[in-house]
């Protein structure tokens, strides 16, 4: 601390408005089960933890968050670092054919459209994942990921209500059951994980880290420039320099 003190350029302020506040949490690939009885898969990572409950925030738009509140299922997958090829091959695709022809006033959907999210029915293959059935909920798991929990939804809040931004959404979902590696787990015990060994990918401001310090490939996400999401959050009171 009296280092930082004595640093007085570290204590420097400025006033910023970030177009986005994605400030670093863990990559989820969560499954949920399409109309078809197919497993959609999509990469996100507004997730946080408390208890047994995770808190989900996606789009309302998105296919995962449709079969979500229809099924009240999904299972949470967490990508480990070495996952970037699947998780950016799945970057910027859907599992809705709405937004090919989604129009100037549909929000979320057509800022899809305009930064070059393509439909794609077939995540598994498109990101050469394995699927796995799960015990107790339709949704597949995914093999390569060293930890996935089957969930249920427990409670739905539509975020943004005092905004124009209305589509995105909070849903609790309570996990049921947890499938690890044995390469995570503690030596020694039954029910823990091993910090150590366990390397969850991180997504900060688009960018995918480890915790090893650095960005752990090219984000295909990160091609879409912050400023895009804007509208989303809050008004710039300066243009980007
Ligand atoms: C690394 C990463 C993290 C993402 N995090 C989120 C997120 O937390 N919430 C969200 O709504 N979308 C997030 N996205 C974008 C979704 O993947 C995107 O909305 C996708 O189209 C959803 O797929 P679906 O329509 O098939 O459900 C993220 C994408 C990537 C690549």
């Amino acid at each position: 601390m009296e280092s930082i003190q004595n640093d007085q350029s570290a204590l420097r302020q400025a006033t910023i408005s970030p177009a986005i506040f994605y400030w670093g949490t863990p990559v989820v690939l969560i499954t949920t089960q399409n109309p078809d009885g197919t497993s959609n898969i999509a990469p996100m990572s507004s997730a946080w933890w408390l208890g047994n409950r995770c808190m989900l925030g996606l789009g309302a738009i998105s296919q995962s968050t449709v079969n979500l509140i229809r099924t009240k299922q999904c299972v949470l997958n967490l990508a480990s670092d070495n996952m970037t090829s699947a998780v950016n091959a799945l970057a910027r695709t859907t599992g809705s054919p709405e937004i090919l022809t989604a129009e100037p006033e549909e929000g979320y959907k057509y800022f899809k459209r305009m930064n070059g999210y393509e439909y794609v029915p077939d995540k598994f293959g498109r990101a050469g994942l394995t699927p796995l059935n799960s015990d107790l909920v339709a949704p597949a798991r995914i093999a390569e990921c060293p930890a996935q929990m089957e969930a249920e939804l427990i409670g739905v809040y539509e975020m943004m209500q005092d905004a124009g931004t209305k589509g995105f959404i909070a849903l609790e979902v309570k996990v049921l059951r947890t499938h690890v590696h044995e390469g995570i787990r503690m030596k020694g015990f039954e029910n823990r994980i091993d910090p150590d060994k366990w390397q969850p990918m991180i997504m900060s401001f688009q960018e995918l880290y480890g915790l090893k310090g650095k960005k752990v490939t090219e984000s295909v996400l990160a091609e879409i420039s912050e400023e895009e999401y804007r509208g989303f959050s809050n008004a710039a009171d300066v243009e980007e320099i």
